[in-house]
């Protein structure tokens, strides 16, 4: 079967190769499921491992298959397992187990391990193919009314792990309450936390590059949420005007905005961060201040990458919820469809620049 592929460390070497189709029998233990692959959409980071800065082949192979987004349909399920079935749609999660005490009990989002194994990206084949064989504890069943915008769950993931690990780390104060949130970015992540911190109730502010009116302006105004031009004012001056923000969700991929973050929270406040940035960018920063604000207004900041379980699991309730709070929402996010993996160049031209892109995706089996 047809799949696309890059040669790890080698730009501009994604192309068109040829894969054996994956057997049930391949997953030990009849807990293998069959997938045939319906969508999947492409992000920065397929962008970066095309251009050989990032991404890995699993051992023995010369190249690797990109695609870490996907939605697919399942076709044949293994004699042990009871929680997925023949027509059911099925997303897998990313990474899979290595060998960290945090794997060892399925939360291998958080491992220590240097080398990680991730499907498309680091180690392990993706999804950017016509079928995959994979364990049902990878797995993860959506309801058939997500049958469009399921492919929107992985992006969305990254989001819940963030916000869901804000609330936990958040514990600490046993009754926190957070009423305003400031959202770094309106690019997929930006859009999606926003969307997610207005079905928690909260005030977002969400805080982007380009002047309005834009799509994306346009999408973060029908959440409720504000879209805030950062020429006009940046988070920095909306906190000193309006009082700081309880969670800023950083995701514009620009570090130097990690420090206006941190000035721009409030007491007890939490920054999460979530921009991979491969840069070697260096600014200066009011060291003193910041570093005053956040020991007497007992502040925190976090990192967050890839997502568990649960994550997957409460985007799959956020995914619905949004349908009903925000009727076609998700949908206006799916700006770039490609049909026929053939016509896989049609990806890079959308992750290149192309204007008004939100998500380009492939469409593997058109419907
Ligand atoms: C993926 C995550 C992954 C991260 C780092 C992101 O694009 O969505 O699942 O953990 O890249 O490789
Ligand atoms: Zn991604």
């Amino acid at each position: 079967m047809k799949a696309v592929a890059v040669f790890p460390g080698k730009a501009g070497s994604a192309h068109l190769a040829e894969l054996s189709r994956p057997k049930i029998s391949d997953v030990p233990g009849g807990r293998g499921v069959r997938v045939e692959v319906l969508r999947v959409g492409v992000d920065g980071t397929d962008r970066e491992i095309n251009d050989a800065d990032y991404g890995e082949a699993p051992a023995g192979s010369p190249f690797l298959v990109l695609g870490h987004e996907s939605l697919g349909r399942v076709v044949e399920v293994g004699p042990n397992v009871t929680e997925l079935q023949p027509g059911d749609l099925a997303v897998a999660m990313v990474r899979r187990p290595g060998t960290s005490v945090y794997d060892a009990i399925g939360m291998q989002d958080f491992t220590t391990d240097d080398a990680y194994f991730e499907r498309g990206i680091s180690r392990l084949h993706g999804f950017l193919t016509e079928e995959y064989v994979d364990s049902a504890d990878w797995i993860v069943k959506l309801p058939s009314t997500l049958s469009k915008v399921g492919v929107l769950l992985e992006p969305m993931t990254v989001v819940e792990k963030g916000i869901g690990q804000a609330f936990e780390a958040q514990r600490r104060l046993r009754v926190w309450r957070p009423r305003r949130a400031a959202v770094l970015g309106a690019g997929t992540i930006g859009l999606m936390a926003t969307l997610v911190l207005r079905l928690r109730g909260l005030a977002v502010d969400t805080f982007a590059l380009s002047p309005r009116p834009n799509t994306n302006a346009t999408l973060v105004e029908a959440t409720g949420a504000r879209y805030v031009c950062g020429q006009d004012r940046n988070v920095v001056q909306a906190a000193e005007a309006e009082g700081g923000y309880d969670l800023v969700f950083e995701c514009s991929g620009f570090s130097p905005l990690v420090f206006d973050g941190m000035r721009a929270l409030a007491k007890n406040g939490v920054l999460v961060l979530s921009s991979i940035t491969g840069g070697e960018r260096k600014v200066d920063v009011p060291s003193d201040a910041i570093n005053q604000s956040f020991v007497l207004g007992n502040k925190l900041m976090l990192g967050t990458v890839n997502a568990g379980r649960g994550d997957f699991e409460q985007g799959v309730r956020d995914l619905v919820q949004s349908e009903a709070a925000y009727p076609g929402w998700l949908e206006q996010l799916l700006t770039h469809p490609v049909r026929g993996l053939e016509n896989w160049p049609m990806l890079f031209e959308a992750l290149n620049g192309k204007k008004g892109v939100i998500k380009a995706f492939l469409e593997v089996c058109p419907s």
